[in-house]
C-alpha cells in the first residue's frame, strides 16, 4: 500500500519506489512533517526529531504548557500564520473580527485508491490504480476554518503531488489573504537553490545558489507565470550533478502570479512555500464555500538532477498533457511569423503551402496578421475575423486549398488581448482591464482583455468559435504578449478587487477547457512571447509551448537545455530559421530537440539546401541526437537530459 496509516503512532506513511515521506499527528493536534526523502522501510516510522531546541523566546500553546514543544521549532505540516510560528506561513486568513490568527490543528483523515480532480484548474490525472491518495483535514475550532491537505502519490514513479481546500464551516465571511499549496519542512539548510530565470528572448536559465539564512526564492508578479522566472525550483544537496546526489524538484501547476520561497532559521532548517503569490491576492470565502489552490509536482531523486528531470518528463507526458494523440508523431510545420511576420496573403501562404508540401513538411501554420486590418501590431486584436483583403475569397476556400495541397493548417490567435485600435474596443471599451479612474497602460499597443468575466469570455469564445466550426483547422497557437498591468475588474467589488489576478487566470483555464472540449483533436500550442507562459498548467491544455522568441540555435542550447529540467522535450516548440550564427545542419540538430518545424522563408531555398532540409526531416535518427550531445559538450552542457 502506497499509503499507510499508523494509529498506535498516529503516522502517516506515504511511499513511492524511490521516497517516503512521514506525517505525524502530535499532541495537541500539531501536523508535523517527520520525512522526506530516500525510501526507508515500512516499520521505520519512529525516532524522528521534531528538533525543538532553541525556542526560547518562542510561545507555546496554552493547554499543552511550555514544555519541550514549540510551533515556531517544530517541522510544520503546514505553517500557520499569527499562532506561535513566525516562519514564512502557508495560510494565512482574516476572521470577520478583523485578526488573522489561523491555527489548525488536525480533525480526521481518508486514504483512497486514485486522484481527485482539482476544482476549475488544470492538474495531473490517474486511473484509479496508478495513485494513492490522502486527505488530511484540519481545523481552526475558533473560526471554523477547515483546511484539508491533499495528498497523491504516484508510487511507479516518485512522484507525489500536494493540493489544499480551504472551507469556510463559520456563518460570517472570511478572508484568504495567503494560500500556499504546499510547505515543506527539511530539518537542515544545507542545500543549493536551483531556480529557471530569464527574460523574454532568454528564458529558463538554470541558477545555482546556496541557501543562507532568512529568506531567499521566486516570483512572478506580473500576472503570468513570466519569462523572468518559471514556477520551479529544487532544493539539492552540494555534491549533487546531474548523476549524483539527492534532488527535491518542486514545479506549481499554475500560469498566474507564483511565489516559491525558501526561510532559513536560527535552528538551521530550512521551509519551503510553493504557490499563489500573497501579493495582490486575497479570497472572500463566504460560509460554505470552498477555496482550491493548484497543485504542486513533487519530485525526489537520489540519483541527481538527469533522474529529477526524467521523472518529471514521463510523470507529466503519462499524467499531466490531456491532448488524447500525444503519443501520435508530431507533425512538422511551417509557420508564416519569421518567414513573413504581418506580409501574409492567400497567395503567398499557398506558396509557402506548395514549397513546403515538397520538403516534407505536414502542416503549415498562419500566424500573426491574418485578421481585423492588422498588417502591424497596432490594431484589431479582438476582431477575430478575415481581413478581406488580404484573403479576398474569405478563410474558409483557402483552407480548403492547403489541404488539398496535402498540408494540415494551423492558426494563430491572441485570444486575452485587445487592441485600442479594434471593433471590439470601439463596442466595449470597458472590457480591457483598467483600474478605475485610470488610463491602462499599454504593451505592445495593446490592453489586456478582462477574461476573468464570464460575459468577456463567451464574446471572445463566440468568435473563435466560429472559426474553428467552420473550418478544418488542425493546430491552434495561442498567443499573450504582454505582462498585466493595471489589476483590476470592472465588476469586482471593492472587498474583492485582490482576486482579480486568480480569476483572470482562471478565466483563461475556462477558455483552453472550452476549445480543447469542443475541438479535442486540435493540438494546441501555447505561446506568450516564446516562453512567457511556459508552466505545468499549460501543459495541460497544450501539449507543446513556443520555446522562445529567440530561435538562435547556439542561444537556444541553454533555453532548451534549462528548459529541460522540467519539462519534457516534446513539450518544447523548437525551429529552423534564418538566424545567422550556424549552419542549418546545426540548426535542425538543435531544433530536432523539440517539436519540430520551420520559420524562414522556405521559397527562396537553392536546390542543394531543399535536399538538405528534406533529410532534416527523414526519420529522426539517433545520430541526429547524437550530434546534439557533441554540441552541448562542445559549450559544457554536460549532460543530455532527453526524454
Ligand atoms: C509572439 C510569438 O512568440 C511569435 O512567435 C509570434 O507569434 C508573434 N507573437 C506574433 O505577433
Amino acid at each position: 500500500m502506497a499509503i499507510i496509516f499508523n494509529e498506535q503512532s498516529k503516522t502517516f506513511k506515504l511511499d513511492t519506489s524511490i521516497s517516503s515521506y512521514i506525517i505525524k499527528i502530535y499532541e495537541g493536534g500539531y501536523l508535523l512533517n517527520l520525512y522526506y526523502g530516500r525510501k526507508i522501510p515500512e516499520n521505520m516510522i519512529e525516532g524522528f526529531a521534531i528538533r525543538a531546541k532553541n525556542a526560547s523566546f518562542s510561545p507555546a500553546d496554552s493547554v499543552m504548557g511550555e514544555g519541550d514543544f514549540a510551533p515556531d521549532s517544530a517541522p510544520i505540516e503546514y505553517g500557520c500564520d499569527g499562532a506561535g510560528d513566525f516562519r514564512i506561513s502557508a495560510i494565512k486568513v482574516r476572521n470577520h473580527n478583523g485578526d488573522s490568527v489561523t491555527d489548525l490543528r488536525y480533525l480526521s483523515h481518508k486514504i483512497y485508491q486514485g486522484k481527485p480532480f482539482i476544482k476549475d484548474m488544470p492538474a495531473s490525472f490517474a486511473e484509479k490504480d496508478e495513485a494513492t491518495t490522502l486527505e488530511i483535514t484540519t481545523v481552526d475550532k475558533v473560526t471554523n476554518l477547515q483546511v484539508t491537505l491533499v495528498y497523491t502519490v504516484f508510487e511507479a514513479l516518485g512522484v507525489m503531488t500536494k493540493s489544499v481546500q480551504i472551507k469556510n464551516n463559520s456563518d460570517k465571511d472570511m478572508f484568504i489573504e495567503r494560500a500556499f499549496s504546499l510547505c515543506n519542512d527539511f530539518p537542515k539548510m544545507d542545500f543549493d537553490l536551483i531556480s529557471l530565470y530569464g527574460r523574454h528572448y532568454f528564458e529558463r536559465k538554470i541558477e545555482r545558489r546556496a541557501l543562507a539564512h532568512g529568506l531567499q526564492g521566486v516570483e512572478s508578479n506580473k500576472g503570468i507565470s513570466s519569462h523572468c522566472q518559471n514556477p520551479f525550483v529544487a532544493l539539492v544537496a552540494k555534491e549533487t550533478d546531474e548523476e549524483r546526489g539527492e534532488a527535491y524538484g518542486f514545479n506549481l501547476v499554475y500560469s498566474g502570479n507564483f511565489s516559491a520561497l525558501v526561510e532559513c532559521d536560527y535552528n538551521d532548517s530550512a521551509r519551503l512555500i510553493m504557490g499563489i503569490n500573497p501579493n495582490h491576492f486575497s479570497w472572500k470565502l463566504r460560509p460554505a464555500e470552498t477555496f482550491y489552490t493548484p497543485e504542486v509536482v513533487c519530485v525526489y531523486s537520489p540519483n541527481g538532477l538527469g533522474e529529477m528531470s526524467r521523472t518529471f518528463h514521463k510523470f507529466y507526458n503519462k499524467h499531466l498533457i490531456k491532448w488524447k494523440r500525444k503519443y501520435e508523431k508530431r507533425p512538422v510545420l511551417i509557420n508564416s511569423w519569421e518567414a513573413a511576420y504581418f506580409d501574409i496573403n492567400s497567395e503567398k501562404l499557398l506558396d509557402f503551402a506548395v514549397a513546403a508540401k515538397d520538403l516534407g513538411i505536414d502542416m503549415l501554420v498562419m500566424d500573426d496578421g491574418w485578421f481585423g486590418h492588422r498588417n502591424n501590431d497596432k490594431s484589431s486584436l479582438g476582431d477575430w475575423f478575415v481581413n478581406q483583403e488580404k484573403f479576398p475569397d474569405g478563410l474558409t476556400p483557402f483552407i480548403d486549398k492547403v489541404h488539398e495541397i496535402g498540408l494540415k493548417f494551423g492558426i494563430w490567435f491572441e485570444p486575452e488581448m485587445i487592441s485600442p485600435d479594434s471593433d471590439l474596443f470601439r463596442a466595449h471599451p470597458d472590457m480591457c482591464v483598467h483600474a478605475k479612474g485610470r488610463a491602462p497602460m499599454l504593451g505592445r499597443t495593446q490592453y489586456v482583455l478582462d477574461v476573468s468575466r464570464e460575459d468577456v469570455r463567451d464574446l471572445i469564445w463566440e468568435q473563435l468559435d466560429a472559426i474553428l466550426s467552420a473550418n478544418k483547422i488542425d493546430y491552434v497557437k495561442w498567443d499573450f504578449n504582454r505582462y498585466i498591468s493595471d489589476a483590476d475588474s470592472a465588476i469586482l467589488p471593492a472587498d474583492q478587487k485582490k482576486e482579480f489576478f486568480h480569476r483572470f487566470i482562471l478565466g483563461t483555464y475556462d477558455l483552453m477547457n472550452r476549445l480543447t472540449t469542443k475541438y479535442p483533436d486540435i493540438l494546441l500550442e501555447s505561446c506568450s512571447g516564446g516562453g512567457g507562459r511556459f508552466d505545468p498548467a499549460m501543459l495541460y491544455y497544450s501539449p507543446q509551448i513556443w520555446t522562445s522568441d529567440n530561435t538562435d540555435t547556439i542561444d537556444r542550447l541553454s533555453i532548451q537545455f534549462g528548459t529541460s529540467l522540467c519539462y519534457p522535450a516534446s513539450s518544447m516548440g523548437a525551429h529552423v530559421s534564418d538566424y545567422p550564427r550556424a549552419f542549418y545542419g546545426t540548426k535542425a540538430d538543435v531544433a530536432l530537440w523539440g517539436s519540430f518545424g520551420y520559420e524562414l522563408d522556405i521559397r527562396k531555398l537553392t536546390e542543394e539546401q531543399k535536399a538538405e532540409f528534406k533529410g532534416h526531416i527523414a526519420p529522426l535518427l539517433v545520430g541526429l541526437r547524437k550530434s546534439y550531445i557533441h554540441i552541448c559538450k562542445w559549450v559544457n552542457f554536460e549532460n543530455w537530459r532527453g526524454s
